[in-house]
């Protein structure tokens, strides 16, 4: 264990002595716990981080500088679409993607360090449930649509194959979703196909530079931010991992959305097909303030701006034909090659530049009070997944249906949008579409017929419950054989049970 002198004497050049101001009142295990966790921060690097973070606070709040001059939309050559696309290059492109998955080729990795302090939950979002008739969580409803992919892939090339999932934690997440996924039988997974691993945590520093104690015996501390998994990844040495399992393409998602397509062959297949080393799934923006970034070029280079960073009259600009000029909204769907990976991790990584959040952060006064702020007080630097696009050599966008594939939980049900109430009718409606397509009707209790689609009501409750398990259908596809021409009542909850049920008895 490290000595107290030692520490001090780094704290010294960190210019963070004050960490140690209540050390006379310290009880021998919070000594050692505190000097424990002050050894990992290196002097040097907790130096600048803090410099860093108040030099980056102390520039004016708002929009990049000179971001008008220097923001265009992505040239369309960059752009794939999977909604003006034709069936035929749909069809090449879902058949690629299952090509590499059935050669075990294609992993999924899920961003899940984060705290999710909008939902205003203490556990880790995935472990949420939205209250769907089946009561699925979604880290279930992803376990299920990883073991559906593995499935298709595999009936379509005769093969057994599995897409490992590597799910990034922070000390926040990891214990309580190992516990969940152990607790659930990792959802049928093969436990050694999900890989948990860590992300770092950084100081979080007041306006002045100075790293802020949360007790008396313990620094406040906040995961690295989402582009922390390029030092996880090397830190746990991930892509190695990958390389053994054979794996060439990484699909890395956040944990939020709902209606996520987990190593969606059509967005792998387009993806390699273009020989593209970075991708990003993106949907039409729904409207100017809408929390997502854009994906967009900044001074030539592909990028993600953030909400936080564009200013109203730039997100609010409209093209020639009355859309949004930056519409390319981001769902925090990526795509990376192994290879542009390992780049990141070993040369490009100190390079990303870390964005300031100010937050209310509670800390220990003077006196040793507890203070819970009611003002943003401190800093927290986070890096940003997307901040990487810029080495990419030849990076695409891909264009989604939003009803169809994005549909985030970020607040909790308080809020007017994207709430577990939101979320829960966007799948509910899918799966109600879903049904309508495969040749079901639905019957009000009187037997009277309906509506179909175009009587849906734009995000209000789906005129009947049905809501399809991942493990009978992926995308939509393979329902007609359980629905074609049925009558049903809602709720109707189609799970494997009942779609054996329902299965054309063979001869
Ligand atoms: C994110 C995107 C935004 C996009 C939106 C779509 C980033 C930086 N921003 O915004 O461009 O339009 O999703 O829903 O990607 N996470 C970690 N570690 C951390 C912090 C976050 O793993 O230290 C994970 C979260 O658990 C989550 C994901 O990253 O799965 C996104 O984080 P969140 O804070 O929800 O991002 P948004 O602000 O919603």
């Amino acid at each position: 264990m490290a000595s107290e002198r030692d520490v001090r004497a780094g704290l010294r050049r960190a210019e963070q002595d004050h960490l140690l101001r209540f050390w006379a009142e310290l009880a021998p295990g919070s000594r050692a716990a505190l000097l424990g966790e002050l050894a990992s921060l290196e002097p040097d690097a907790l130096r600048e981080h803090c410099r860093g973070a108040a030099a980056a606070c102390a520039l004016p709040p708002g929009p990049l500088p000179d971001l008008a001059a220097r923001l265009r939309p992505l040239p369309p050559e960059r752009v794939g679409s999977a909604i003006r696309c034709d069936p035929e290059t749909r069809r090449r492109w879902e058949e690629e993607g299952f090509r590499q998955i059935a050669l075990n080729k294609v992993a999924v990795l899920l961003l899940a360090g984060g705290q999710g302090t909008r939902l205003g939950v203490t556990y880790p979002k995935g472990m949420y449930q939205v209250g769907l008739p089946s009561q699925k969580t979604l880290y279930q409803l992803q376990a299920e649509r990883i073991r559906r992919v593995e499935e298709l892939a595999g009936t379509r090339h005769g093969t057994l194959c599995s897409v490992p999932w590597y799910i990034m934690t922070s000390e926040f997440t990891l214990e309580p979703t190992a516990k969940f996924f152990k607790e659930h039988n990792f959802f049928h997974l093969d436990p050694t196909n999900v890989v948990l691993f860590e992300q770092r945590m950084v100081p979080a520093v007041t306006f002045e530079g100075k790293a802020i104690l949360e007790r008396k015996d313990k620094v406040a501390m906040a995961p690295d931010g989402n582009g922390g998994l390029y030092r996880a990844l090397a830190d746990h040495q991930i892509l190695e991992d990958m390389e053994h399992r054979g794996v060439e393409f990484v699909h890395v998602y956040c944990v939020d959305n709902i209606l996520v397509r987990l190593a969606d062959p059509v967005f792998i297949g387009f993806c390699v097909l273009q020989g593209a080393d970075c991708g990003a799934k993106v949907v039409e923006k729904a409207y100017p303030e809408e929390p997502v970034g854009v994906v967009c070029q900044v001074d030539g280079v592909p990028q993600v701006v953030e909400y936080s960073e564009i200013s109203p009259e730039m997100a609010g600009l409209r093209g020639a034909n009355g859309s949004l000029l930056y519409n390319a909204g981001n769902i925090c769907n990526h795509f990376f090659t192994r290879g542009f990976l390992e780049m990141v991790t070993r040369e490009f990584e100190p390079l990303l530049k870390p964005h300031v959040a100010v937050k209310k952060v509670p800390f220990v006064d003077e006196e040793g009070n507890l203070v819970k702020p009611l003002r943003p007080n401190g800093i927290k630097m986070e890096k940003f997944v997307f901040d990487v696009f810029q080495f990419a050599k030849n990076f695409v966008a891909f264009e989604v249906h939003r009803e169809e594939e994005f549909a985030p939980l970020k607040n909790a049900d308080t809020a007017t949008r994207d709430n577990p109430s939101t979320t829960r009718r966007a799948l509910l409606a899918q799966h109600y579409r879903w049904a309508l397509q495969a040749g079901a009707r639905f019957l009000e209790m009187h037997g009277a017929q309906l509506p179909e689609l175009p009587g849906l009501p734009a995000n209000g409750d789906p005129p009947a419950i049905c809501e399809i398990s991942p493990l009978v259908s992926y995308s939509g596809e393979g329902l007609e054989a359980y629905l074609q021409g049925r009558e049903l009542q809602s709720p109707f909850i189609l799970d494997e049970e009942q779609a054996r049920l329902l299965q054309p008895q063979e001869n």
